[in-house]
């Protein structure tokens, strides 16, 4: 049998896997718009998720149900036999066996990969500890490209908030790496920043969220303090306020600049925001469903 197709990190897709997942998963927004597409009848998702979440486990489910496909869902890790001390090796085992593809969250950087090398079937990363998110970066990008022709024309895009700790940032880095004319900035406390590894030379950090940064940059990427990773909660305290956006700082992006944000937001974007046209964070969440669609077609062979 071959060995199943995983995805762990965003490092394993080039320009030409990009293309073609996001033209795929613009077909899957097509066909959802009829009610989806049964390709993946009579299979199974499996869910296993070792940290909270919404919009990844409901958003994968949702993808599996409109493929024609079924799910199996392991939601409160207290309800599962990993409290008893089992390894994630031999629970990926016997789900592994029971569905036909696992999507994963874990808490420790490393134990998708670590379950994928177990698993007798696809594994898709939902989020391993302060890793990555690959999934989680296709569908930001895949929110990019609707907007911005990204590759074609220069995009500055801003991180500003917890980048140590926020795997969708390390994903999304990497993806936006690949294109032509992407100028990246880092806004973040020193002890929140982004991590040397996923840092490249023309690569700007910035303590300060400034004018100049906000009227420069296309796409404003925040996110949640990762509160539960802090080692130290007085850093946790010292930045929890770090980044507050209003109005008046979103107003501050160029003509079509848009605020992205994975959710979920903890005060980091005040509500009054949401109606205004920059606010994009809840069409990126509803991409989760069509991008999905495209990735367990993909590991699935359909
Ligand atoms: C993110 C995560 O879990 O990494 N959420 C998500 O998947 N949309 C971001 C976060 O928890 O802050």
């Amino acid at each position: 049998m071959s060995e199943p197709l995983h995805i762990l990190s965003a490092d394993q897709f080039d320009l030409a896997d990009l293309d073609r997942l996001m033209a795929r998963s613009a077909e899957m927004e097509k066909a959802l718009a009829a009610g989806g597409d049964p390709i993946c009848q009579g299979q199974i998702l499996g869910a296993l998720f070792y940290e909270p979440s919404t919009r990844t486990r409901l958003s994968f489910e949702t993808a599996m149900i409109r493929l024609g496909g079924q799910i199996i869902s392991e939601t409160d890790v207290t309800f599962s036999s990993a409290v008893k001390g089992e390894v994630i090796e031999d629970t990926i085992r016997i789900v592994g066996g029971y569905a036909d593809v696992v999507a994963i969250r874990t808490q420790h950087k490393g134990e998708a990969k670590l379950a994928a090398h177990y698993s007798p079937v696809p594994v898709l990363n939902g989020g391993d500890g302060a890793g990555e998110h690959p999934t989680q970066a296709l569908l930001d990008l895949y929110t990019i490209t609707k907007h911005f022709e990204i590759g074609q024309r220069p995009l500055t895009v801003s991180f500003v908030g917890d980048l140590r700790y926020g795997r969708t940032v390390h994903s999304l880095a990497k993806l936006l790496s690949q294109f032509e004319g992407v100028k990246i900035n880092y806004v973040a406390p020193e002890v929140i920043q982004i991590p040397d590894e996923y840092l490249r030379d023309s690569d700007e950090k910035h303590h300060e969220l400034s004018d100049e940064v906000l009227s420069s940059s296309d796409v404003i990427y925040g996110t949640r303090m990762q509160k539960e990773r802090f080692e130290d909660m007085e850093d946790f305290h010292k930045v929890k306020h770090a980044f507050v956006f209003s109005p008046e700082m979103v107003e501050k992006l160029p003509e079509g600049g848009k605020l992205l944000h994975p959710l979920p937001r903890a005060g980091e974007i005040l509500q009054a925001v949401d109606s205004m046209p920059q606010a994009c964070y809840f069409e990126q969440a509803l991409n989760g469903v069509p991008v999905r669609m495209a990735l367990i077609a993909e590991v699935l062979g359909k």
